[in-house]
């Protein structure tokens, strides 16, 4: 298949009643081993790949290699900027192939991250892209950035938010934690009452080490999508980890990348049918 347009993904999995997982990839391995898991498990999701992680590899070549990872997927994939920290890296992937978008502005002033979130999403909307929003911030660590501390987003602000940044998607903070660190604690009530306001489906960051039960409550308060990063990266580093503590001279590095992708996949097949109930 074609990568799936953000709307198309977000429909489907509506009319599906499924939760979308979104994987972070970090280079070619990575990328391919997402494709294949959500394939092996048959169902849909988003491949995605954040703001810092640009630097190392810049957004045609993702798109290129997310093009070919999905090449083969009878499932629906897409291509999702996340935590999108800029108006130019936003621009850079809707130009090169990407089919859904992060803005990321939470760390700022609230009628700056509006203001900011909108101008994203005039620009996403233009070329049928769907922009997700963030309100309120996640204590923990993602990829390189400081840790903001925690503020859970406001219910009150929600339905303001939501309407005057045209987001499609909103990004909440419940108790949710980035990486492996911390405990997440889900507060469902909140989760509850952010649904009640908000005229968008939500999603939730930092879904490593969210358990199963958990996710099942948030379907039913408006999830549609969530994201894990630490859970596959631990996955992949783990095949190298454990082969140098075996071996301080090994240096196969393309069966243990091989290796890399299988454990990658497997567990992302694991993941997307956890949070799906399969
Ligand atoms: O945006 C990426 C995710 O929020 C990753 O969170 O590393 O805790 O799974 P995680
Ligand atoms: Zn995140």
């Amino acid at each position: 298949m074609k990568l799936v347009n953000g709307y198309d993904l977000l429909w489907y999995a509506q009319a599906h009643r499924y939760v979308l997982p979104a994987f972070n990839t970090t280079n070619l391995e990575m990328t391919y081993a997402i494709a294949k898991g959500l394939n092996d498990a048959g169902l849909p999701g988003f491949i995605q790949i954040s703001s810092n992680n640009l630097r190392l590899s810049n957004p045609y070549i993702i798109a290129e290699l997310a093009k070919d990872a999905v090449k083969n997927c009878e499932v629906p994939i897409g291509l999702h900027l996340d935590h999108g920290k800029s108006f130019e890296d936003v621009k850079a992937c809707c130009d090169a192939g990407f089919t859904s978008i992060m803005i990321d502005m939470s760390a700022l002033p609230y009628e700056e991250n509006v203001r900011e979130c909108r101008r994203a999403a005039d620009y996403c909307h233009f070329y049928g892209l769907p922009v997700e929003a963030e309100l309120g911030a996640l204590s923990g660590k993602e990829d390189e950035a400081a840790d903001e501390g925690e503020r859970k987003t406001d219910p009150e602000m929600v339905a303001d938010f939501v309407e005057r940044t045209g987001c499609d998607t909103l990004a909440v903070s419940v108790g949710n934690v980035h990486g492996l660190c911390l405990a997440p604690k889900i507060d469902i009530p909140l989760l509850e009452k952010i649904h009640q306001a908000s005229t968008v489906p939500l999603v939730l960051h930092g879904g490593s080490g969210i358990p199963k039960e958990v996710i099942w409550q948030a379907r039913e308060c408006g999830l549609i999508k969530i994201n894990y990063g630490s859970e596959l990266r631990k996955a992949f580093i783990h095949t190298f980890g454990k082969a140098y503590e075996a071996n301080h001279n090994e240096h196969d590095v393309i069966h243990l990348s091989l290796e890399a992708v299988d454990a990658v996949a497997q567990r992302a097949k694991e993941l997307v049918e956890m949070i799906n109930g399969k």
